[in-house]
């Protein structure tokens, strides 16, 4: 009996599959030096397809696949494909991959920024500073499950998103990438969304590779352009830009892409401290390090920190980047060579690199099965992924402005709408639909509504009127006579302003201020002396201040996807009680950025001596800001203990009632405030935020429990502490206080 149990025990051993790691080691060991760079090396998909339409040219592929044996491709050529045509391009490269020594698959990596960008027909939902706006972490992970499936279903299994920079330069041209200027936002939506792409397993045909964005410090250019300096003290490094990333690594994101940029001087893709100290030894994050666009290049070409091409990627690889997104040639792979034959790269850094990307792969299944899975396609453009698009789009709606009460309109109103935006589907979705930049209409679905369109069909034609053409641009937009005459005989005027879509550094502007031809027009809507209902489609916050205060209403729809135009309606009409609240301040001016974390003395405004004043923080909306049509009240904050001890929880409670006559979601926030710290201490920091519903009259008791690490901040040492003090808790208009005492 005991003999047999041990036979069969030793059977179970030997029949133990191999793990994707050992899979990947000896996979390593039977590879060239070619093979192994080539596994590195990523190009676009224009280098072996035709522009136009993305076919794939048979030379083209071989020279990439088999004599450069490219390992990664990304991208399109100039717009989205169809779920066949992904198809076809995808099973052509496995094909070629197929013949191969190894067969190793290619792996292939877009871009599904707010849905899967580069498919026709797929989701899009709002850019992430409208699902910030939500304050929705289970919507954001539901959004982002369909994005995983709309990619896989064509074929993809590499997203490169989240994008995880804490959006605190609204100059940026990222800024509507960003979940706004928050940490705790930025890391609980990203943790939640690395881990609604990842977590039913990479094998499943549901899942697919995350990759956070773009390690570190990117958006903090000091001009606001994409890809410009970026001068970041460690101390503040820490505290607002490296946490989303250390709980991204926590909810196992799989892969990260580096920062273009340079910060105090180094470019990050030249960073060992960065790459290798921090990220991969403090963090202790195993997966791929893929660089941005052209970046090792760009080390020669425009940082100037290396004097060639082979000093570029000898810094970069040495630096800890495994993968290079060359993309548009195989200088990369020549070099890398050469490098690594002349004893500048190490054959141990090779082998680190190629093995983490081998184990991706293989956790991909991309070794079992390297086409579009079939259980994978059943999923593209399934009906509820509409309802759950309108679902995002609603709760992103930013009420900022109802004087009066004039919102919602009533059903029988008579309106001009007007505007650039009210004719336009590319100012609705922005950057990354169906192209980069997200501005050509022609590849957007048939079915996209217009404002113009969703008012027409809610209120019926009879009721609307407009003066707004189709082009954003179009010089008939912007005539003010036309619509002052236009408004004679409606009760009132949707003048739809913002920004048309852009992305990156063709987004770059030197003024946030609104342009002046639309601050014409909405100067021209007010002198009719109608109400008018300001709707704001931006990608970031431009400035109204001017205009602001004649505006009966604000409605901010950022950039928020297939469903913007029914969520603008419905929330005018009534139809939906508006919930988003802002993920950042709202500038005045470009002389007032103050942020809601501020310091105490950015609070501070000194006019002589003793008069001073605590008005610094003067958006124009503030963070968290965000009407309803009911109203909600807090009851009396109550903690569960005055004191809060290093190894203890503190529960706050607090009763929200909705004292108006209307359903509505509402975000509770809790912020807190250390009195005194070794670091001057922020003004407010927000720590945690539940949603919740309540029908007219209803009311609920909200528990958030805090414990010591929700209080810390770093020191002047560099670590994070929490150090004993008095500590400001503060939900909407109430406060309490409480003690972090020190240790004994
Ligand atoms: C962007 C990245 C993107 C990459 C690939 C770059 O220009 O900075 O965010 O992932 O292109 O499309």
């Amino acid at each position: 009996m005991i003999l047999l149990s041990g036979v069969f025990l030793s059977v179970v051993c030997f029949a133990q599959p191999l793990s994707d790691q050992q899979k990947a080691a000896n996979l390593l060991k039977q590879m060239t030096l070619d093979e192994k760079i080539g596994q590195m090396t990523q190009v676009t998909l224009g280098v072996v397809a035709a522009p136009e339409d993305g076919v794939l040219s048979p030379a083209a592929l071989a020279k990439a696949v088999i004599d450069h044996k490219v390992g990664s491709i990304l991208n399109v050529t100039n717009h989205a494909l169809t779920v066949e045509q992904w198809h076809t391009v995808l099973t052509q490269i496995q094909d070629e991959a197929k013949k191969t020594r190894l067969k190793i698959p290619v792996i292939y990596g877009l871009d599904g920024i707010h849905g899967q960008t580069y498919t026709l027909n797929s989701t899009l939902f709002p850019q992430n500073i409208g699902m910030a706006a939500t304050r929705n972490t289970e919507l954001a992970a539901a959004v982002t499950k369909v994005t995983a499936k709309e990619l896989r279903a064509s074929g993809i299994r590499w997203n490169f998103a989240p994008v995880l920079d804490c959006g605190r330069q609204p100059l940026w041209s990222r800024f509507p990438e960003t979940y706004g200027e928050d940490v705790y936002i930025g890391k609980t939506l990203g943790a939640a969304v690395i881990k609604a792409y990842e977590e039913d397993g990479l094998r499943n045909p549901t899942a697919v590779a995350s990759c956070m964005k773009h390690y570190l410090g990117y958006s903090a250019s000091r001009t606001g352009k994409d890809r410009t300096p970026i001068y970041l003290p460690e101390i503040e490094m820490r505290e607002y830009y490296l946490p989303q990333f250390q709980a991204a690594v926590k909810a196992g994101a799989s892969t990260l892409m580096v920062n273009s940029g340079e910060i105090n001087g180094t470019p990050v893709h030249a960073s060992k401290y960065l790459l290798t100290d921090v990220l991969r030894k403090e963090l202790g994050f195993q997966g791929v390090i893929v660089t941005d666009w052209e970046d090792i290049i760009r080390l020669h070409t425009r940082h100037n920190v290396a004097a060639t091409p082979l000093d570029a990627v000898v810094l970069a690889i040495n630096a800890g980047i495994d993968m290079s997104m060359v993309p548009m040639d195989f200088s990369f792979f020549d070099l890398l060579k050469q490098a690594v034959q002349k004893g500048k790269v190490p054959m141990s850094r090779i082998d680190d690199a190629v093995k983490r990307i081998l184990i991706l792969k293989y956790k991909l299944g991309l070794f079992d099965q390297p086409y579009p899975e079939e259980a994978a396609t059943a999923n593209f453009g399934k009906p509820e992924y509409q309802t759950i698009a309108l679902q995002a789009a609603h709760e992103a709606m930013t009420l900022l402005q109802n004087q009066d009460g004039l919102l919602p309109l009533a059903r029988n109103a008579r309106v001009l709408v007007a505007g650039p935006a009210a004719q336009s589907i590319s100012a609705l979705n922005g950057c990354w639909s169906y192209t980069w930049q997200g501005n050509q209409e022609q590849w957007y679905p048939t079915d996209s509504k217009t404002i113009l369109q969703a008012i027409t069909d809610k209120l019926g034609a009879g009721s609307v009127v407009t003066t707004s053409v189709r082009g954003f641009d179009s010089q008939d937009n912007y005539d003010t006579a036309k619509l002052k005459a236009a408004a004679s005989g409606v009760d009132a005027i949707i003048l739809c302003l913002g920004e048309n879509a852009y992305a990156e550094s063709p987004g770059n502007t030197g003024d946030l201020a609104l342009p002046g031809g639309q601050t014409d027009l909405a100067k021209a809507a007010i002198s009719t002396g109608k109400p008018v209902i300001l709707v704001l489609t931006e990608g970031r916050p431009r400035l109204i201040t001017g205009i602001a205060p004649q505006m009966k209403g604000i409605l901010l729809a950022y950039w928020s996807g297939k469903k913007t135009a029914e969520a603008v309606s419905d929330v005018l009409f009534g139809d939906y009680n508006p919930d988003g609240i802002l993920a950042f301040s709202y500038p005045r001016s470009m002389g007032e950025m103050v942020l809601y974390d501020r310091k105490p003395t950015e609070d501070t405004r000194e006019i002589f001596n003793a008069d001073v004043t605590m008005d610094g923080y003067k958006p124009l909306f503030p963070f968290g800001w965000g009407l309803s049509y009911t109203r909600f009240e807090y009851g009396d904050l109550q903690l569960s203990s005055g004191k809060l001890g290093p190894a203890q929880r503190l529960t706050i409670h607090i009763t929200v009632k909705n004292t108006g006559s209307r359903d509505g979601k509402h975000t509770v926030e809790l912020y807190t405030r250390e009195h005194y710290a070794s670091i001057t201490p922020n003004m407010r920091r927000l720590r945690a935020f539940k949603k919740i519903f309540l029908k007219a009259g209803e009311s609920q008791t909200v528990d958030f429990v805090l414990d010591g690490r929700d209080l810390a901040f770093v020191n002047a040492q560099l670590k994070t502490v929490t150090e004993p003090g008095d500590f400001d808790v503060m939900i909407g208009d109430k406060k309490a206080t409480f003690r972090y005492p020190p240790t004994p």
